[in-house]
């Protein structure tokens, strides 16, 4: 029989916010890869475990070895489908071999606690990675949704932002640690986060309140 790697989306962190199916695959894994902090929360000692660093290569070969043997499965944050491991897994292994369990988003986490639908938003990543300069471009009555990390924070983006045309005084939404019982929120605008301290490895949604023309 051929085994499988199965990529669980675990959602934003907490364990309300992870789907059945998820939680059930991660109880029942015998080989679980996945950051340090959810191998913390959710490996059990029967597990043989490898944690995710930055030696991605490394982590494949596990994977590939383990497979031999059993089923692996992959813990990454959020949603596989968006900016997680899927995409160098999906790059090394065939199709067949993969079986997805969607997460919830940090995006759609952040949305959701500020009650604002997300289907016009512009989804954007800073994390580990640089967006195109047009993608940052402003238009009235824009809404942007973004990972950041620890690196480009709330306070690098908002000024490179009012560099490429946003006015000072488009609101912010500064969203931390999302789903955790120590979840913050901060309501701002990019005048006032480029002058504070930035807040990184969280959920920033930018909201044009002008009305868009036509
Ligand atoms: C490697 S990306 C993974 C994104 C993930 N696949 C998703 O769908 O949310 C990690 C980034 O997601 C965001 N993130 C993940 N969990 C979060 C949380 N609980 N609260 C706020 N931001 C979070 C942060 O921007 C973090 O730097």
């Amino acid at each position: 029989m051929r085994h499988r790697i199965i990529v669980a989306g675990i959602g934003p962190g907490h364990g309300d916010y992870m789907v059945p199916a998820a939680y059930q695959a991660i109880r029942s894994a015998k080989v679980l890869v996945g950051g340090r902090r959810a191998l913390s929360q959710f490996a059990t000692d029967v597990q043989r475990t490898m944690a995710i660093t930055r030696d991605i290569p490394a982590v494949l070969q596990f994977i590939r070895e383990e497979l031999a043997a059993s089923d692996v499965v992959v813990m990454v944050s959020g949603d596989p489908g968006y900016y997680s491991m899927l995409d160098a897994l999906r790059r090394e292994f065939p199709e067949e071999v993969l079986r997805v369990i969607p997460g919830i988003s940090s995006l759609q986490m952040a949305f959701s606690r500020l009650a604002l639908p997300w289907h016009a938003a512009r989804l954007l990543s800073f994390h580990g990675r640089r967006p195109e300069m047009e993608e940052l471009a402003y238009c009235k009555g824009a809404l942007l949704g973004m990972l950041t990390d620890g690196e480009y924070n709330s306070q690098k983006i908002s000024s490179l932002l009012m560099q490429q045309g946003w006015p000072g005084k488009t609101r912010l939404f500064v969203c931390e640690r999302l789903s955790y019982e120590d979840e913050k929120i901060l309501r701002t605008t990019l005048e006032e986060a480029a002058k504070e301290s930035g807040t990184g490895n969280c959920v920033l949604v930018i909201r044009d309140e002008r009305k868009e023309e036509g």
